[in-house]
């Protein structure tokens, strides 16, 4: 029986329509030049479901991961791009049909999955340890070769590290250190705890801890300073209870405040202190430093989410829950557990990024993917790009035009540079029904100057979630490409 085409769904449409082949493409064509100072590899993974999903309820977090990498360099680029091939889409490609529920749910999975790993590692893909890892939040890394792509196997540190790993793991550049959480480490009864790994620079695990949460929530992201680890916990509350009484799995708790647990690096779970803020929907941090004793922390936050329903099962729309650029300060040294909240910049924002080499560490700007006017921008698409001075607010905007999808936008440093904004920025620039992707080059300082290279992609990608960039004297790229 020949496979069936995808269901309707808002993410399998326009900017989101997965392209299902895998490609590679030499010498891109380039309209404007790309600079010569512009040399390393584009990393981006998304989801794109090989098979059409069989629960009527399709989520954009669903689909199989999908990884590109642009190699630059010499004023060229070259494309591939590859399935990442865990045990989950080797067995469906095995039976050539869609065999899990939707986030793997055991209720709906084909008997035939039973003892095979939802892992679609479809979030974000890294270089650590000399490994290119392909990750999502629901299962260990997947590794790849950095070169080719091909699927290596599921990373499992030695053992140590076999259920959940952070899609959003973070490296100090400092110390070369993977610092990483596992979201559903155990739940002993009445008290979930997650897991918190420090991983050295040549992928050793060297620090495991259990850390018990005030509730199970979908802990997407964490922070990491210079000397500290901060657990956030916000009212995106995660409940198997609910879900069997016939309720959303996931669910925005109103009633629930953001608390904010701060432990040192090298603290155990006794050391953690838990800080309050309003209950905000956060998934994703510019950058948090450690300043004057303080913790700051610059985060795209809003006060509810569209993205899940509420504990009733209402779902708001993405007008009423925007995200904007907030900065939290937590104060360890003050009496009182009160995490200050002010806005930076009120722009409808997703995706805010820094200066890598900067995370842990105190920086000035953050990179993001902003909307003027889609009404609603994870459907619609991210119309434009921003980067905003963290210090004044200020902004340096592009608005790529009406119905355009801008993906994570992200800084590269130019060959050599060391400063924060000396290097450019890139990000995937889709339109529905488009013949072609960009990838848009900008000047890091400037980039309401519009691009200056648009590589020119000849076939339809689709908006996915996260990238990153290794310029080829990163301690990162040289260790892997060796
Ligand atoms: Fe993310």
């Amino acid at each position: 029986m020949a496979t069936a085409r995808y269901r309707e769904s808002p993410f399998l449409v326009g900017h989101h329509r997965p392209n299902r082949m895998e490609v590679d493409a030499p010498d891109l064509f380039i309209e404007g030049e790309l600079p010569d100072d512009l040399a390393g590899v584009f990393y981006r993974n998304g989801a794109e479901p090989l098979y059409p999903p069989t629960d009527e309820d399709y989520h954009w977090f669903d689909g199989d991961g999908m990884v590109y990498a642009f190699f630059l360099g010499e004023g060229r680029v070259s494309l591939r791009n590859r399935w990442v091939r865990t045990e989950k889409l080797l067995l469906e490609m095995k039976e050539g049909r869609r065999l899990f529920g939707v986030h793997g749910n055991p209720m709906t999975t084909d008997s035939k999955a039973a003892g095979t790993r939802y892992n679609t590692a479809n979030t974000n893909v890294i270089l650590h340890g000399g490994k290119l890892l392909a990750l999502m939040e629901g299962a260990p890394p997947v590794e790849l070769d950095p070169r080719t792509l091909d699927t290596l196997g599921e990373e499992h540190y030695g053992g140590v590290i076999t259920t959940t790993f952070s899609a959003h793991p973070k490296v100090d550049h400092g110390t070369g250190e993977l610092i990483n959480i596992g979201v559903i480490a155990r739940n002993k009864g009445t008290e979930p705890e997650i897991r918190y790994d420090i991983i050295d620079s040549e992928g050793r695990p060297t620090k495991t801890e259990f850390i018990p949460v005030p509730h199970q929530s979908m802990m997407h992201t964490f922070f990491v300073t210079e000397n500290h680890v901060v657990f956030p916990v916000t009212p995106l509350d995660v409940s198997i209870t609910r879900a069997i009484a016939g309720g959303p799995l996931v669910a925005w708790d109103p009633h629930r405040p953001t608390k904010l647990g701060v432990m040192p690096r090298t603290g155990t779970a006794a050391d953690v202190r838990w800080f309050e803020a309003e209950p905000r929907h956060m998934m994703h941090e510019a950058n948090v430093w450690e300043q004057d004793g303080r913790l700051v922390a610059d985060v795209a936050a809003a006060d509810g989410t569209a993205l899940f329903p509420d504990i009733n099962g209402h779902r708001r729309s993405h007008q009423e829950t925007r995200q904007s650029l907030r900065r939290w300060t937590i104060d360890p040294g003050a009496a009182t557990d009160v995490v200050r909240e002010e806005i930076l910049n009120d722009r409808d924002i997703q995706f805010p990024r820094p200066d890598d080499r900067l995370m842990t560490r105190p920086s000035a700007h953050a990179f993001a993917n902003s909307n003027l006017h889609s009404a609603d921008g994870r459907a619609d698409g991210m119309d434009s790009v921003v980067r905003v001075d963290t210090r004044t607010g200020a902004e340096d905007l592009y608005h790529f035009g009406d119905g355009a999808a801008a993906g994570e936008l992200i800084f590269a440093p130019r060959v050599g540079g060391t400063d924060e904004l000396d290097g450019y920025a890139l990000t995937l620039m889709h339109r529905a029904g488009a013949a072609e992707t960009e990838l848009v080059v900008f000047d890091a300082r400037n980039l309401s100057g519009g691009p200056l290279a648009r590589v020119l992609i000849p076939f339809a990608i689709p908006s996915g979630f996260h990238c990153n960039y290794y310029s080829v004297d990163s301690p990162l790229y040289r260790q892997a490409m060796a």
